[in-house]
C-alpha cells in the first residue's frame, strides 16, 4: 500500500470513531467508562497517525513538493489542545466534567478533525505520481516499524 492510502484509510478509521463519540454527545446519561474506552484508542490512533504524517510530509517537502506546512501542524496542535482538553475530564471521573468537556471541546474536535482530514486528502490528491513513487517504497517500511512500535 503507498503511504497516501494508508493514511487515507487511517482517516476512515476516524470518521468512524468520531461518529461513535458524536453518540455520546448526543446522550443525556455519560457511560465514563465506555467513552474513556473510546477516547483511549482515538488518541492511540491519532498518535501514530500524526507521526507518520509528520515524516510523511517533510519526505515531501524534500522532495520539492510545497504544501502548507504552517496550516497542516498548527491544526495538528490545536487538535492536540481539545483532546487534552476531554481527556483531563475524563480522568478526572466527574461526570458534568466529562459531559462539558464534550459538549465544548468534542464538539470542535469532531467538526475540526472533518475539516482536517478534507484538507489533508485535497492535498495528497495534488501530489504528483513521480515524486510519490520515488518516496513509497521508504515510506512502506517507515509506517510498517511506526506502527508496530
Ligand atoms: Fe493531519
Ligand atoms: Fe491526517
Amino acid at each position: 500500500m503507498n503511504p497516501v492510502a494508508i493514511l487515507n484509510k487511517e482517516h476512515m478509521n476516524f470518521a468512524d470513531k468520531l461518529n461513535q463519540l458524536n453518540l455520546f454527545v448526543e446522550e443525556e446519561e455519560i457511560n465514563i467508562p465506555a467513552v474513556s474506552h473510546l477516547f483511549k484508542e482515538i488518541i492511540g490512533a491519532w498518535n501514530i497517525h500524526e507521526e507518520k504524517e509528520n515524516k510523511f510530509f517533510n519526505a515531501l517537502a524534500e522532495h520539492g513538493f510545497e504544501f502548507p506546512s504552517e496550516r497542516i501542524f498548527f491544526e495538528h496542535r490545536e487538535l492536540r489542545g481539545h483532546k487534552k482538553v476531554i481527556n483531563d475530564a475524563i480522568k478526572s471521573g466527574s461526570e458534568i466534567n466529562v459531559e462539558i468537556a464534550l459538549d465544548t471541546d468534542g464538539r470542535m474536535l469532531m467538526e475540526k478533525l472533518q475539516k482536517h482530514i478534507d484538507f489533508e486528502e485535497k492535498i495528497f490528491s495534488e501530489i504528483p505520481d513521480k515524486i510519490l513513487n520515488s518516496i513509497r517504497d521508504k515510506f512502506d517500511k517507515n509506517f510498517n516499524k511506526i506502527s508496530k512500535e
